[in-house]
């Protein structure tokens, strides 16, 4: 079949699981705090939903955990280097945050730290030179962690205001640059992982509802603002909004399960999109919020602001699908959250059931949905490496992965998705977002490190490295030349 449309190949890191440079000026942000644990049933829990005194734990100096975030894989030291890898890939895009806490430590000063500004700079410039386009997310979980003590984070209507500061000091300087905008990455992770998405931190009875869904209303006005600030500066890239995506199926074909499926579909999956996307609260929003007792503060100005500043495409993490049902069944993880295993799929050590096919389900039922571009902004297996006393690395499993996922993406465009861009995860190795690890691994390049920070950080090429230059060699041979 002819190919329509091509598909730029692209990598990803977000700042907090990548930089590291925490000594240096930056402010203590919320993934800074978050410990690692060892690997029990409920350490992804524990270092997931934070509590005040873990704060307090973590702003002591003398606390005897360790902070992974802190060192992320030393990108801040690795930079030249890692960029130089992206480029013997053959990279089009690369996808990295902005550490809102390195450019302004507590998230309210009128100055940007200058040290912060010098190493964005680096980034920008070398990216430049290697002639990789750039996908921009301004926001990937960190927050500053006084904005979460003054205001409880996102759940404090300031935030909008201090986050557009920052924003605006983004487009000012580095905004001529930036093809891709993402204002916030996974957005509807703020529903099942409030600590991450919002900046909440657990009380005694856990979280609020209503507080959870004002923080992401602050988020969705916060996206508008940026959207519309970007337009009026005439910035030359486009803005996207992103979702964690599932791919829900019923267990069975028992009606009670398929219609579980679409409640827990509207609210987990499409409810921020839908906002982001179409400009207006969905038709379900009112009902799931009647039946919770949530009353959101939403002023008329907000509602026009988020129908006049829709995003221009739609991005999705895919990494996993998800199973429903009404009955008692066996569990597994998945990304942030827990489903029903699917007796159909294998899954990842993690638990992470692996669906190719979903991703191209979900391809089309994003775009039918939404009608925009759509961009895969995140893939890939978190797996465990070896690596050989010859520094190499035989990941064939992540190989097979990679394969079944990007046959999938093709196939979508080809059945008529206007997939633009397909990004892998942590294209460098960086720590887990999920549980702190550093053994769950997702890059094609290798740092040697291990999960209390011990190690040289060495980058060293895995097989999978070599997989993906060539293939993005012969993706653009078959598609440019
Ligand atoms: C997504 C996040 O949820 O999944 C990333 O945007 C994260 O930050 C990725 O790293 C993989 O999850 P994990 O928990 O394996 O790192």
């Amino acid at each position: 079949m002819e190919k329509t449309m091509k598909i730029l190949w692209g990598g990803a890191t977000a700042a907090s699981q990548y930089e590291g440079g925490f000594t240096l000026e930056k402010g203590l942000d919320t993934q800074d705090c978050r410990p690692y644990l060892p690997r029990t049933s409920n350490a992804t829990e524990e270092t997931r939903l934070l509590t005040r005194e873990k704060i307090e734990e973590a702003k002591n100096e003398a606390s005897k955990q360790y902070y992974p975030f802190r060192n992320g894989t030393k990108g801040f030291e690795h930079l030249e280097e890692d960029i130089e890898y992206f480029a013997e890939l053959g990279l089009d895009l690369y996808r990295f945050s902005i550490s809102w806490s390195r450019l302004f430590p507590k998230g309210i000063e009128e100055e940007p730290s200058q040290e912060g500004v010098a190493y964005y700079d680096k980034v920008f410039q070398l990216l430049e030179e290697k002639k990789i386009k750039i996908f921009l997310t301004l926001n990937h979980y960190a927050m500053p962690i006084y904005l979460v003590e003054q205001y409880g984070g996102w759940k404090g209507r300031e935030c909008i205001d201090h986050f557009l500061h920052f924003a605006a000091f983004v487009f000012e300087r580095w905004g001529h640059l930036v093809e891709y905008w993402l204002p916030f990455n996974e957005i509807n992770a703020g529903y099942f992982s409030p600590y991450n998405g919002v900046g909440l931190l657990k009380g005694e009875n856990g979280y609020q509802l209503s507080d959870v869904f004002q923080a992401l209303h602050h988020q969705f006005v916060a996206s508008a603002k940026t959207i519309q600030l970007a337009r009026k500066m005439n910035l030359p890239g486009r803005f996207g909004s992103m979702i964690a995506c599932f791919c829900y199926y019923p267990l069975t074909s028992k009606p009670e399960d398929n219609l579980k499926l679409v409640f827990e579909e509207q609210m987990n999956q499409w409810y921020c999109m839908d906002i982001l996307s179409k400009g207006e609260y969905p038709y379900y929003a009112e009902t799931f919020f009647k039946n919770k007792n949530i009353v959101l503060q939403i002023t008329e100005e907000d509602r026009k602001l988020l129908k006049e500043n829709t995003c221009d495409f739609v991005s999705i993490s895919f990494y996993t699908s998800s199973v429903i049902t009404v009955d008692e069944a066996d569990k597994t993880a998945g990304n942030l959250v827990v489903s029903t295993k699917n007796p159909y799929l294998k899954a990842s050590e993690w638990g992470w059931q692996i669906d190719p096919v979903g991703l191209r389900t979900s391809l089309h039922r994003v775009y039918e949905r939404y009608g925009k571009p759509v961009i895969v902004s995140e893939n890939g297996l978190g797996a465990r490496d070896v690596l050989t006393e010859k520094h190499q690395i035989h990941d064939d499993y992540r190989i097979e992965y990679m394969k079944s996922y990007y046959e999938q993406a093709q196939l979508a465009l080809e059945d008529g998705v206007p997939l633009e861009a397909f990004i892998a995860w942590g294209i460098v190795d960086i720590v887990s977002a999920g549980s702190c690890e550093m053994d769950k691994r997702y890059g094609v390049i290798y740092v040697d490190a291990d999960n209390h920070g011990n190690g040289s950080y060495a980058r060293y090429k895995k097989d999978s490295f070599y997989w993906y230059k060539d293939f993005i060699k012969n993706y653009k041979k078959e598609n440019i030349d």
